[in-house]
């Protein structure tokens, strides 16, 4: 086909036309919008590293939920922030835990959101890593039984899905086991599969303070240069029982996303991360970038790229834009 008997901008000319051939679609069902939780009332304390994000108590939380709710987003994902940090990460896993007592808020309010819960151990222990350290590593599977029973004692406290981003070896396994031994074996998993040791997570990390203390992360997050490991992991959770893989990053991951969209045959979310959203903030505040046109053409990419779902701290924007 070429020019002239072959014109690509015949389909270009009308807006009729443009919608008819479009390949891909964002709809408010990929959205899912990941929150910041912290003890206490009345709480909404702005994140200075994420503008329009905020640190919410529970009782502060339901309003925004109910608003993601009300825009027709799925689901959110609950990050918690303790007031207590130790070695082992006690508060990950305590019943009356941060993340555990906003579940059963939003679940008491909001029931019909679906709510999923970061299962990791960095925002609670003293020295910022995702797993146990002993004599200055991260003890593998020393760490197991903890990230099984914080994703316990989130199912117990009614989250709809658990989500392990510790990147230990075995955790969804062990995970899967516990969930099903204590009658949770409807509760899915969606494993942050494919996770990468990148820069990108800067501003979630001092959102958060879950910088590790010594060190960095490179023991268990991937190299970034690597793809043909990003199928292993993703076929070993699979193996293990995740039933949602994910890929995090996303934005200098789209190869990887296409790949596994071609490798594997398991819903897949990519995770639209803090660093990726503070750069668009960024240049929308300097006045350099129409923030909403590029959040949606981002959005649309990693669509387009192969995730069938997408964590993204601009999910309420989108959506707005999107029931326009
Ligand atoms: C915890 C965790 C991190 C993110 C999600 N879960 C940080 C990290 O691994 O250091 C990053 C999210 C983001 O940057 O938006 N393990």
């Amino acid at each position: 086909m070429l020019f002239p008997d072959y014109r690509p901008r015949r389909l270009r000319e009308k807006p009729n036309f443009r919608k008819m051939i479009q390949e891909n679609r964002l709809f408010v069902d990929d959205l899912i919008l990941p929150l910041f939780a912290v003890e206490g009332k009345g709480i909404k304390k702005p994140i200075d590293t994420m503008p329009g994000h905020f640190h919410f108590s529970c009782d502060m939380m339901v309003k925004i939920v109910k608003e993601a709710h009300s825009l027709g987003i799925p689901a959110v994902m609950i990050f918690g922030l303790p007031d207590k940090k130790d070695p082992l990460g006690t508060q990950a896993y305590a019943p009356d835990g941060i993340v555990q007592k906003c579940v059963e808020t939003i679940k008491e309010s909001v029931p019909d959101i679906a709510v999923l819960t970061d299962v990791c151990l960095c925002q609670y222990t003293d020295h910022g890593h995702c797993g146990v350290v002993e004599k200055g590593c991260i003890d593998n599977d020393a760490s197991l039984d903890l990230l099984a029973r914080t994703a316990l004692s989130h199912a117990r406290a009614g989250a709809d899905m658990v989500a392990p981003s510790d990147m230990m070896d075995g955790r969804v396994g062990e995970i899967r086991q516990a969930l099903d031994e204590n009658d949770f074996s409807n509760i899915p998993i969606m494993s942050y599969a494919v996770k990468y040791a990148s820069a990108f997570y800067g501003p979630f990390r001092s959102a958060v303070a879950s910088s590790p203390q010594f060190g960095d992360r490179k023991t268990y997050q991937m190299d970034p240069a690597n793809a043909l490991e990003a199928i292993r992991e993703a076929n070993m959770d699979i193996e293990e029982g995740a039933d949602i893989i994910m890929v995090k990053p996303a934005l200098s991951y789209l190869d990887i996303i296409h790949t596994l969209r071609n490798e594997i045959d398991m819903p897949m979310a990519a995770y639209n991360v803090s660093g990726e959203y503070a750069m668009i903030k960024a240049g929308e505040l300097m006045g350099w970038i129409d923030a909403t046109k590029v959040v949606m053409e981002t959005l649309l990419s990693i669509k387009r790229a192969g995730a069938d779902m997408i964590l993204t701290y601009s999910a309420i924007e989108a959506a707005k834009e999107l029931n326009k």
